[in-house]
């Protein structure tokens, strides 16, 4: 990224800046914008904020629109990309100017892997936060599964309502669960099917960063665990067949529930600690390792899948990690790519690092 504009964005007013081709570093005292601005970059690279904040509050207070525009030059092209938000209208993205139809046209283009406190929770936290992992990584790498995710929402909902209704007497709407069945199994079952192939190569990834980390003394396993027996070891045709047979297993228990109890929407991952189960068992200094290494390994993933390394966004990491864990950071991807880091302080800029230290106040970003 070598220019990112804000407007109407959070605290941000009007700011742009250019970045460093390696190591952004900005410090300021707390409340000033430092991950306000690590959220916009987010937000271009997913379409998303990462803390799950609506259009609106992402809006400077008093105003009804904002924007973020950024240059992007990537190893074989450069362009423009813009997303803006109106109240009334919602979020549309632009490409060198050009309006697309589709929020989901941005994904792909400007990858982004973010560290912070809540990402840190990956291993302590709960399922959702771990599909959504795994859901981000995906989109970015392959806009089609993005797709497919929205599709099974959308099923899964109509779903959920017939549920509802036949629950509450409707009964004769009953015919219409094997239509929405055969839906939910075959793009759910996609899902599924993607999901544990980039597990199967995330895996041994994080196991390397976890064992590094670890000085050796610490073995991380990770597996997908589908909410349904089977869950396909093999083709898409079986998870398909699995799926299939567990709804209808559990039919009785959801017209009950009066919603989907199976499916990739209530998968998770497994995580062992020298084959231990990592979240009921491991430390909180374990679990963030481990978390730690997942993130290492999603940046590294990219890497191999895009031939490019992500912008990495590292906020508040110089607080949250040990001098260890924090060098180790630092040195696995220094020198292979953008990256913003936040701090505090001035004197936690990465020593011996190329970049550029900017000061953040009260949303104006100051080049130091
Ligand atoms: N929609 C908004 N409009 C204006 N200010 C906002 C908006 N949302 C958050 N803020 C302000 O942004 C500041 C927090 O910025 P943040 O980037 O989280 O700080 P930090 O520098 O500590 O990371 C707070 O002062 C908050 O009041
Ligand atoms: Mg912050």
């Amino acid at each position: 990224m070598s220019r990112l504009c804000l407007q109407n964005y959070r605290n941000y007013a009007r700011e742009g800046f250019t970045p460093h081709r390696e190591i952004n570093y900005l410090y300021g005292e707390n409340a000033q914008g430092k991950t306000n601005l690590l959220e916009a970059i987010f937000l271009l690279g997913t379409g998303k904020s990462p803390r799950n904040a609506r259009d609106q509050e992402m809006t400077r207070w008093g105003e009804n629109w904002f924007r973020v525009d950024a240059e992007v030059r990537r190893r074989d092209c450069a362009f423009r990309m813009e997303i803006s938000y109106r109240a009334g209208t919602g979020k549309v993205v632009s490409i060198n100017g050009q309006k697309k139809e589709r929020l989901f046209d941005l994904l792909g283009r400007l990858n982004v892997v973010l560290f912070s406190t809540e990402e840190l929770q990956l291993v302590k936290g709960g399922p959702s936060q771990r599909r959504r992992f795994l859901n981000l990584q995906l989109s970015q790498t392959n806009p089609r599964y993005y797709y497919d995710l929205q599709q099974y929402r959308r099923v899964l909902q109509q779903r959920n309502m017939l549920l509802k209704d036949i629950r509450s007497g409707r009964t004769y709407r009953r015919d219409e669960l094997p239509v929405w069945d055969r839906q939910l199994v075959k793009i759910g079952a996609g899902l599924v099917w993607k999901r544990r192939e980039i597990v199967a190569k995330i895996a041994p990834l994080a196991r390397g960063f976890h064992r590094k980390i670890s000085g050796g003394r610490e073995i991380l396993t990770v597996e997908y665990k589908p909410s349904f027996p089977g869950g396909g070891e093999g083709k898409v045709q079986e998870i398909e067949a699995d799926f299939s047979r567990a709804l209808l297993a559990a039919r009785e228990d959801e017209l009950q529930r009066r919603m989907t109890v199976i499916g990739p929407h209530r998968d998770d991952l497994l995580i062992f600690l020298n084959g231990k189960d990592g979240r009921v068992y491991g430390s909180q200094g374990q679990q963030k390792t481990a978390a730690l290494s997942l993130k290492l390994a999603e940046t590294e993933y990219m890497v191999e899948e895009v031939g490019e390394y992500p912008i990495l966004l590292l906020d508040d990491i110089m607080s949250e990690l040990d001098g260890e864990r924090k060098q180790f950071v630092l040195k696995t991807v220094q020198e292979r790519g953008q990256i913003f880091i936040t701090g505090t302080e001035e004197k936690d800029m990465p020593p011996g690092a190329a970049g550029i230290c900017y000061r953040v106040n009260q949303g104006l970003i100051i080049k130091v």
